[in-house]
């Protein structure tokens, strides 16, 4: 299935990155099924959700400009978010998807936001627990991606918030509002 997108993965990203986009895609589907999300858009969100993770500068500079794309100053100073903004448009204007829960899950992948619709959270959780992660955390992330979306959430923007602080980096608001909805609705619980 969307052996066109497959397609054009495979020419914009190296093999490792096709993997994971293939793993995300399974992983997005499965936590779907889970929460009552449409299991074909979230394996399409993440199978599309790196799509632009390896365009040059230039590549993502021609695209913010043809899109009337402006960057805030922490997004113009952390080029790791760039391929989720980018992403986010070339899903959208060039591949011609319509769908903008889609778009939107895209846009949020890295910093993920408050109020995220659960298309959203599925796709920023099946990030943290594809298949091909290994990071030191990602069996903990699995446990809990099975037993709460939302202490899964908490759990990875802590993860996330803690690793930038650690590499003196900011953190956008975005990811900060995330958290603090996320912890403010665990505490109630
Ligand atoms: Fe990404
Ligand atoms: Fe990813």
């Amino acid at each position: 299935m969307y052996s066109e997108y497959k397609s054009l993965l495979k020419t914009r990203l190296d093999e490792k990155r096709y993997y994971h986009s293939l793993c995300v895609a399974d992983e997005a589907k499965r936590l779907a099924l889970k929460c009552g999300v449409d299991e074909e858009k979230a394996y399409l969100a993440g199978l599309l959700h790196d799509v632009t993770k390896f365009a040059s500068k230039d590549e993502h500079l021609q695209i913010f400009g043809d899109f009337g794309i402006i960057l805030n100053d922490i997004e113009k100073n952390a080029e790791k978010l760039w391929h989720a903004i980018s992403g986010a448009v070339f899903c959208e204007k060039i591949l011609k998807i319509a769908d903008s829960e889609i778009i939107d899950a895209i846009r949020h992948h890295t910093t993920a936001k408050a109020n995220m619709s659960p298309l959203c959270k599925v796709l920023y959780l099946a990030d943290f627990t594809s298949a091909d992660r290994n990071y030191p955390d990602v069996d903990v992330m699995r446990g809990l991606v099975d037993e709460s979306f939302e202490k899964a959430l908490v759990y990875a923007l802590q993860y996330t918030i803690k690793d930038l602080c650690d590499q003196k980096k900011a953190v956008h608001f975005d990811t900060l509002a995330a958290y603090n909805e996320a912890v403010t609705s665990l505490e109630g619980k």
